[in-house]
């Protein structure tokens, strides 16, 4: 079995390195990692955030296992070379549309949270994000208006079959859950997304166990911070996603602690935290691992079917923080170094 080890930029290379670490340490045989350079890194080495080796490799590998991607040196770069495009371009070229996004507080983490404790408790649940349509992938560029002004765009599609699998995918995920779906939209604005609704309740009709509901996305985002418990599944678009994810992170402590799979509706994924390279506290040894550490555990059930793997790493991310490993996210002061030995001592 191959892994695409893929760092990345900013701390990518910090919480991977912990993680590789944190694996060798559960005894993790039969992988098989291959490293490659993405994003910044890969631009600065190689002329193109996602080198055709690079891609080749993802293309090879059962998972990929992926750090972070952004660099602050990248950013006036044309956008085709700016090394987000790595991430979008991984999962676009590898059909990665379904990305999970489990948040769930750790008991521990109770206080870290930006919630009151009472409330952020009940937090557990999976946003269920498509990656491969949306705002991020319709035609989009500059021109200038009639009256000569500039104005910048980026056409917001979906396609039936696109929202269909990926309502899919929220049904069968709440359904192995607590069996409660809600869909995310802007169905009272957007056009693209009274098609998400119509299509969601075409396809709810195969799921009459689960039970669905709808919300807009600005009410969600309040929802989420009022009452989280609320939540088993959500389903949405990329972009509300992505902003949705964020925000559920600091309900369940912080961003520091969410972990990804992105997969392609096979047993293939790329794993990685939903964070990106921090370039504000890059190279400091500041970085929380877990998040990475969380997503490798992801892979192991997810692409390899290893469950009890997967369960004593995230036992020992809980026996940690139990022990009271807490980076400075976390409002500790412990390393990313610290909280890789912690993550390794509750192994043994
Ligand atoms: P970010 O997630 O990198 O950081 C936001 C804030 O959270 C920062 O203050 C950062 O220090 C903190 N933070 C993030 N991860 C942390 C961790 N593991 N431990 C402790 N603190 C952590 O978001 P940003 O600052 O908006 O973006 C920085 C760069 O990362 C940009 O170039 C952006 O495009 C990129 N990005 C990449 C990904 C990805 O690779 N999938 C995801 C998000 C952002
Ligand atoms: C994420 C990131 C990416 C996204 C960026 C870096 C392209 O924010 O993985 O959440 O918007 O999908
Ligand atoms: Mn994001």
């Amino acid at each position: 079995m191959l892994v695409a080890l893929l760092p990345g930029d900013g701390i990518g290379p910090e919480i991977i390195a912990q993680t590789m670490r944190v694996l060798d340490a559960a005894g993790v045989t039969g992988l098989e990692f291959e490293e490659a350079p993405v994003g910044g890194a890969a631009y600065k080495q190689l002329g193109h955030p996602l080198p055709e080796s690079t891609l080749a490799l993802a293309k090879r590998a059962d998972a990929i296992l992926f750090g972070a991607v952004g660099d602050p040196d990248c950013d006036s770069l044309e956008r085709h070379l700016r090394p987000e495009q790595a991430i979008l371009g991984l999962r676009k070229h590898l059909g990665l549309f379904a990305n999970l996004r489990p948040a769930k507080l750790f008991p521990e983490l109770a206080d870290a949270s930006a919630l009151r404790p009472e409330v952020a408790k009940a937090i557990d649940l999976v946003i269920v994000r498509e990656t491969n349509g949306d705002v991020y992938f319709g035609e989009k560029g500059h021109r200038t208006t009639p009256e000569g002004l500039r104005q910048g765009y980026d056409v917001m599609a979906y396609n039936e079959a696109e929202i269909a699998r990926i309502a899919k995918v929220g049904f069968e995920t709440a359904r192995a859950r607590r069996g409660k779906l809600c869909s995310v939209d802007k169905a009272n604005v957007l056009e693209t997304s009274q098609l998400w609704r119509d299509v969601v309740i075409e396809v709810s009709a195969d799921y009459q166990d689960v039970e669905l509901s709808h919300m807009y996305v600005d009410n969600a985002a309040m929802q989420l911070v009022r009452n989280p418990g609320q939540f088993d599944v959500i389903v949405t678009g990329n972009l509300f996603g992505d902003i949705l994810s964020d925000q559920a992170s600091m309900c369940a402590g912080s961003i520091g602690m969410l972990p990804s799979a992105t997969l392609d509706g096979s047993n293939k994924g790329l794993y990685e935290p939903i964070h990106g390279s921090a370039p504000d506290i890059a190279g400091q040894g500041k970085a929380n691992p877990l998040a990475t550490i969380l997503s490798a555990a992801m892979m192991l059930r997810y692409s390899f079917d290893r469950s009890a793997e997967a369960d004593r790493l995230e036992a020992a991310v809980a026996k940690a923080l139990a022990n009271g490993a807490r980076s400075a996210d976390l409002g500790g002061s412990m390393s990313t170094q610290e909280m890789g030995d912690a993550v390794v001592a509750a192994l043994a």
